[in-house]
């Protein structure tokens, strides 16, 4: 039995990675996380300057998941540039990496995207168009004419491998119409989700928000936005072209999560909230979970069950 999955030519040991912005930071985070027995990693969406993000306290671990507001804190688009292609230069023929970038406006995502098109890097972009955390900057995939706009120009320009982080949508209507926009692209993935933007949570003792940015405002992750990104995932597993690989992110905790994701039709997973309570262990806890659900379940690979949720009109 095995958890081997191929994704954009390459088949990765197993499809778990981290959520962007989860251990992922520093070059030492990296580090770990390479060393650890995810599949492949991501690096921490970046701008094109290093930014210091929101103030703290600005992540906080609840009874359900997390509420976060970073704000995007990252040390620029060079550090990580940088880090990839030495990252490339010594492990050649290693699996990809993924680098994530989330521009400050559609400029700035641009720019990002001609620099990584003029460099050597050979692995897999990620364009967050998610991010719910920045003061004054609307979530870009909320807007469906720009994020049209935005992926016209970047297609123009872009001939890498590319795929886009979304928010969570909630309305059929809402489903259709971003499909029909993705479809249009040559997109290597779609990854959903990013957190539930702009949720509240309230500390019972204190009467007092968790989180000092944006008045207590900020994205939930874990437990609870488990259903919505499975709910994600399987809308737009079968609404987008089957060349448009979905990467399922949103509440894993354990080895049934996973393969909840992998049921919607997910080929890669992503995991931030649990990464960030239990550290890049995780990954040989929920490794070896996956496979036990697997085996007793009779299956011996992934591709075997991956999108075959059961419904009730079957
Ligand atoms: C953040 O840095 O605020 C989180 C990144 C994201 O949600 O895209």
């Amino acid at each position: 039995m095995t958890l081997e999955t191929t994704f954009f030519n390459h088949t990765f040991a197993n499809p778990f990675m981290n959520a962007s912005g989860v251990h992922c930071m520093t070059v030492s985070e990296l580090a770990e996380l390479d060393r650890s027995s995810a599949g492949a990693f991501i690096t921490k969406s970046c701008t094109l300057t290093e930014r210091a993000g929101n103030p703290e306290p600005r992540y906080f671990d609840v009874p359900l998941g997390s509420i976060n507001s970073m704000g995007l804190p990252n040390l620029g688009f060079s550090y990580y540039l940088d880090y990839a292609l030495a990252y490339e230069k010594e492990n050649e023929g290693k699996q990809p990496l993924f680098f994530s970038i989330a521009g400050m406006s559609a400029a700035g995502n641009l720019e990002m995207l001609t620099m990584i098109e003029n460099s050597a890097f050979k692995g897999i972009t990620e364009l967050n168009l998610s991010c719910p955390n920045v003061p004054g900057k609307p979530q870009l995939a909320y807007d469906f004419d720009a994020t049209f706009d935005l992926l016209k120009q970047v297609f123009a320009r872009f001939t890498k491998p590319l795929g886009i982080k979304l928010p969570p949508y909630f309305d059929f209507a809402h489903f259709d119409q971003m499909a029909a926009i993705l479809n249009q692209f040559p997109l290597t993935y779609v990854n959903s989700i990013n957190s539930i933007g702009n949720g509240l949570y309230i500390d019972p003792k204190s009467d007092s928000v968790v989180i000092k940015p944006k008045d207590g405002f900020g994205g939930l992750g874990g437990e609870y936005v488990k259903p919505t990104a499975l709910a994600n995932v399987r809308a737009f597993y079968t609404r987008l072209n089957p060349e448009i690989k979905i990467i399922g992110t949103g509440g894993i905790r354990n080895g049934q999560d996973a393969y909840e994701h992998l049921l919607c039709g997910a080929t890669m997973l992503q995991i931030g909230t649990e990464l960030h309570k239990e550290g890049p262990a995780i990954f040989d806890r929920i490794t070896k979970e996956l496979a036990v659900i697997m085996e007793e379940k009779g299956y011996d690979s992934i591709a075997e069950f991956r999108g075959k949720l059961k419904t009730m009109n079957e």
